[in-house]
């Protein structure tokens, strides 16, 4: 592909960025100063350096995103802001999609990636993939609630019915007017955590994914912060343990 084009692949600016960049004489490829931006490399067989820095190329990549509450998980919008733009265009460059779906109100663990099928495993219900969600709602919570969430709940109301799978939910604190639960689902179906607790009469107020299988989210990401997935926690998403 044409050198220009591959230092936008790499998050190095847009394609005139480049250009100065070449210009400048700040780009080397394989040891030598490229003349021409518009010159043919091989992605990740050719090495590119910028200020003597290499850029590496990763034909994959895979994104963990601390979704902050407020922004849109869609890959773009005419609107409203969405996980996309928190990234640097490269991302989306790339191909890169948020793996699922958080409400605009739900923050917490979203993956991203430009790896279709792993985001399937992450998504698909046969899977069975474990989502582990922080909820704090407006009412008590007791053992019934447990016992309906483990054996499956009924959903009827106005966005239609299912019957959800069944669900662990563990009462952190419960309380008249507000209780905090922790509970694994491993479907996503739209407002599916809102849902269930509706359907046992609380309304979720604040709602946090914390897990999705193994994976964790990164306690040192801030609402808004994200970072590239190591190897050793695809290998989590990819293994399915949970
Ligand atoms: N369940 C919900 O209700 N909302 C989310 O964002 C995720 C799961």
């Amino acid at each position: 592909m044409r050198l220009d084009k591959l230092l936008g692949m790499l998050g190095e600016g847009t394609r005139s960025e480049a250009r100065d960049l070449v210009r400048a004489g700040r780009v080397l490829v394989n040891g030598v100063p490229a003349r021409d931006a518009g010159m043919q490399v091989m992605a990740g067989q050719d090495s590119v350096a910028l200020d003597g820095r290499a850029l590496e190329y990763k034909p994959v990549r895979h994104v963990m995103l601390h979704k902050p509450q407020g922004v849109l998980t869609a890959a773009r919008d005419k609107k409203q802001p969405t996980v996309m733009d928190l990234l640097p265009p490269m991302y989306a460059a790339m191909g890169c999609m948020p793996a699922g779906r958080l409400d605009k109100d739900t923050e917490g663990l979203l993956i991203i990636t430009s790896d279709g099928q792993l985001a399937h495993r992450i998504i698909s219900p046969k899977k069975e993939v474990g989502k582990v969600y922080l909820a704090h709602v407006d009412g008590p919570l007791g053992e019934a609630d447990i016992r309906a969430f483990a054996a499956g709940l009924h959903i009827s109301d106005s966005d239609g019915e299912f019957d959800a799978a069944p669900a662990v939910l563990e009462i952190l604190s419960s309380a008249a007017e507000r209780s905090e639960a922790r509970v694994r689902v491993t479907e996503g179906k739209y407002h599916q955590v809102k849902r269930m607790f509706a359907a046992r009469g609380v309304q979720v107020v604040y709602l946090k994914r914390l897990r999705i299988g193994a994976l964790a989210l990164d306690p040192a990401l801030a609402p808004g912060q994200w970072r590239e997935l190591e190897d050793d926690e695809i290998e989590l998403l990819e293994t399915e343990a949970d």
